[in-house]
């Protein structure tokens, strides 16, 4: 099944003397010939523009873009389509979400909970809200002050369920922010249930499904969440597309951000009122063949199928636990076991720099990341400036695992 998966991808058909072992797809996956199919077909006999023209071309583009909306409705299990909302990646999702809810729904002395495991995308656009929004009203006394707090990790590289229980009772947050799967630790959230816990508290919730959404189901009304976020270029679609999935109710409840044509139902020369959902939030012209390349990627998906998909990831994620202990001086971050663990491997080796470890991994054709992966506050709990990160998908094999074992090895004799 693998090597029929693999020869879908243009970029492992490059013939080299060390044939590439892509090892960074928790930063961006590679792009199936399906996708870029799409997207090329479409510049080539489909461009128009979106939801605006009269003539056939226009209206092929709208179906075409607003067909997609119904497949990742689909995709995601959403109530309804209006539900599902076109941003430019799982960044621009989560901003969505934190201006509106602090605009609008949050008051002053309000406690956001977020977790020690976020991406810099959860945590920044908060501490950018809390601190300086400042009310038109009073500009001297009204600054918000959201308050933040931040979930500890258990030494196994999982969230602490007793001390978010604890900091739910506590604080009785007013919003939940929380990734489905880390970044850099590979850990699975049990979201289902932090999100009852949350709700049971007053909170809404959003889940980061950025690192989850290419590798198993996500099904949203499953799940409970108030908003769920995920970027296009990491489930093997191209970038500047993403998704912010809201409750019908609260994004009809929720600002815009974006605001220009498109958006807006009546535009005078005192006042504007916006556009029904899904419009309301996608402000100005839509990335369109992104759209369609999206759609492109979900299908993709789904010829393998999301649960064939985890199973092989999960043997690949025993294969690369096992075969990673075989490197000297080695620790890895995160579960050491497969359960509720993605194939996401973050370690330093003792006595090398991360930086040090992927630039000689690179002269053998193995691409790795190297730094804090945006995620510093967890470096730190951790007493980390970087390590290093190798994180597999669907194309990746056992085969490449040994080959970055091998060249660890090397590397780790060559430092000693
Ligand atoms: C967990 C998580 N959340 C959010 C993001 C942000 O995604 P993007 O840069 O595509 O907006 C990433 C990207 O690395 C991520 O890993």
């Amino acid at each position: 099944m693998i090597p029929k998966i693999r020869n879908q991808f243009p970029i492992f058909q490059k013939r080299g003397l060390k044939p590439l072992a892509y090892l960074d797809n928790a930063a961006t996956t590679q792009k199936p010939a399906t996708v870029i199919e799409a997207m090329d077909k479409f510049y080539r006999s489909q461009n128009a523009p979106v939801h605006r023209g009269v003539y056939a071309l226009a209206e092929g583009a709208t179906a075409a873009y607003e067909k997609v909306r119904d497949q990742v409705k689909e995709f995601v299990n959403a109530k309804h389509r209006e539900e599902i909302i076109f941003t430019s990646g799982a960044t621009e999702s989560i901003n969505v979400v934190v201006a509106g809810l602090s605009e609008a729904f949050l008051k002053r002395g309000d406690r956001i909970l977020l977790s020690d495991m976020e991406h810099h995308a959860m945590i920044v656009p908060w501490q950018a809200a809390a601190r300086l929004q400042v009310s038109t009203i009073d500009r001297s006394t009204a600054r918000k002050k959201l308050k933040l707090d931040f979930v500890p990790l258990n030494s196994e590289g999982r969230i602490d369920i007793g001390a978010f229980k604890k900091l739910l009772a506590k604080h009785k947050p007013k919003f939940v922010g929380v990734t489905h799967v880390s970044n850099v630790l590979g850990t699975e959230n049990p979201v289902r249930e932090m999100i009852s816990l949350a709700h049971k508290a007053g909170a809404l919730v959003l889940v980061d499904a950025a690192q989850s959404i290419a590798h198993g189901a996500v099904d949203v009304q499953a799940l409970g969440c108030d908003f769920l976020a995920f970027s296009g270029h990491k489930m093997y679609g191209p970038t500047g597309i993403g998704v912010l999935y809201g409750k019908k109710e609260l994004l009809e409840k929720l600002p815009p951000h974006k605001f220009g044509g498109h958006m807006i139902a009546e535009v005078t020369r005192t006042k504007t009122t916006y556009a029904p959902l899904p419009e309301k939030f996608e402000g100005g012209t839509p990335p369109v063949a992104e759209v369609i390349g999206l759609g492109a990627a979900i299908s993709f998906l789904q010829s393998i199928g999301l649960n064939n998909i985890a199973k092989y990831e999960g043997s690949l994620t025993a294969y690369a636990l096992r075969a990673l202990k075989n490197v000297p001086g080695l620790a890895l971050l995160g579960p050491a076991t497969t359960k509720a663990r993605a194939p996401i491997f973050s370690f330093t080796i003792k006595g090398i720099h991360a930086h040090d470890i992927a630039t000689l991994l690179d002269r053998e054709g193995i691409a790795v990341r190297a730094g804090h992966h945006c995620a510093q506050i967890l470096h730190e709990s951790l007493s980390l400036d970087a390590s290093v990160r190798a994180s597999l998908c669907i194309y990746n094999t056992a085969e490449e695992v040994d080959r970055l074992v091998s060249a660890l090895v090397t590397i780790q004799r060559k430092f000693q």
